[in-house]
């Protein structure tokens, strides 16, 4: 018999951990059973008690085993996938030296756990922003660990541009392949249209260029601000859900005509810096990733990766500075 898939799932009574939890404990990831492993920061560990209470009550055939800590070694044991979803948000009159320092102190630990502690399987997936730096920090404090298991989140931004594009075409979100984010998940990430389908016909043939720029493009970059405006809280389910697909595609693979978009530590394709943990467009297989080659690149998108993938070097340079990865 097959071992559950052991998950470890850092926030866990945050506002994505309350939706990301129930997916996975319903099998969103496949088959498989699940051992969760929650991990908390010891004030937060009374209110991860209520969410693991209700993931028992939820009775979930494939929730295999439960556990909850603050300890990150303890939640990193043996696990097979961890999903670094909490981080420290930026609070009034926090620089980005501050944040970047909070997080910093976060994810230098946690990387140092999972490089003693998780499975030889391990696949690493942070969430928690500033995403890209978060999981540079990890994998450099991971020495361990093969630099490919180690990716940030851009999915939802992927799943953003997808989900615009199906609207603007009246088509099935289905319909859409080959769509890139490339860059950091901020508000410098580039959602590619050159290279994407829409049932199989170019999109460029289907959308004008003012469209793309003027409105695909901020739309896509500010989404989370919109959202934020709309609701009062940020957008915590469909960053779960994108977790999810993000977690399931990297295990169980990308289909045999498409791509997803996967920030991961760059090997100096494209002209992006190697070591950089940035978005590209990938394929997956067998629980590993590849960066899809030769993609004509125009001048349009060259400025755009360039400028986002510079932002990136810049909190590279500042996290050095803070002594947080090794120069
Ligand atoms: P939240 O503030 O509701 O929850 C975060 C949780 O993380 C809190 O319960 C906190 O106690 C916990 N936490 C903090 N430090 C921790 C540590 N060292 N170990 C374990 N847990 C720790 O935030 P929410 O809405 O759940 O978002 C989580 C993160 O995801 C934020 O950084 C947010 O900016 C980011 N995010 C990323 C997206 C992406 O596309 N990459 C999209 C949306 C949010």
């Amino acid at each position: 018999m097959t071992a559950p898939l052991r998950i470890a799932v850092t926030g866990a009574a945050g506002q994505i951990g309350y939706s990301l939890l129930f997916r996975l404990a319903a099998g969103a990831l496949g088959p498989r059973d699940v051992d969760l492993r929650l991990l908390e920061v010891t004030p937060a560990l009374e209110k991860a008690e209520g969410v693991a209470m209700e993931l028992v009550d939820g009775a979930f055939p494939q929730l295999a085993g439960l556990a909850l800590t603050d300890d990150p070694r303890v939640a990193f044991d043996g696990a097979d996938l961890a999903l670094l979803v909490g981080a420290r948000p930026r609070t009034a009159g926090m620089t980005r030296a501050d944040l970047l320092s909070a997080n910093g102190a976060i994810f230098t630990a946690q990387g140092r756990a999972l490089n003693d502690a998780a499975g030889d399987a391990v696949r690493v997936l942070v969430t928690g922003n500033p995403a890209n730096t978060n999981a540079l920090i990890t994998q450099q404090n991971a020495p361990d660990v093969p630099a490919d298991r180690f990716s940030a989140l851009t999915r939802l931004d992927h799943n953003r541009a997808v989900a615009q594009l199906a609207q603007k075409t009246g088509s099935p979100v289905r319909a859409i392949t080959r769509l890139a984010i490339w860059g950091n998940h901020s508000a410098t990430q580039y959602a590619d249209l050159s290279h994407a389908l829409v049932d199989g016909r170019p999109a460029r043939d289907l959308v004008d260029r003012a469209w793309v720029e003027d409105d695909f493009l901020p739309t896509v970059a500010n989404r989370g601000t919109a959202v934020i405006q709309a609701r009062g809280s940020s957008s915590a389910a469909s960053a779960a859900s994108a977790t999810i697909d993000a977690a399931r595609d990297w295990l169980n693979g990308t289909g045999p005509h498409d791509w997803t978009s996967m920030a991961v530590v760059s090997d100096g394709s494209y002209g992006v810096p190697e070591g950089l943990v940035s978005s590209f467009p990938v394929t997956t297989s067998d629980g590993r990733w590849a960066i899809v080659p030769d993609l004509a690149i125009d001048g349009f998108s060259r400025s755009r990766i360039d400028a986002s993938v510079a932002e990136l070097a810049a909190e590279r340079e500042a996290v050095r500075e803070l002594g947080l990865i090794p120069r």
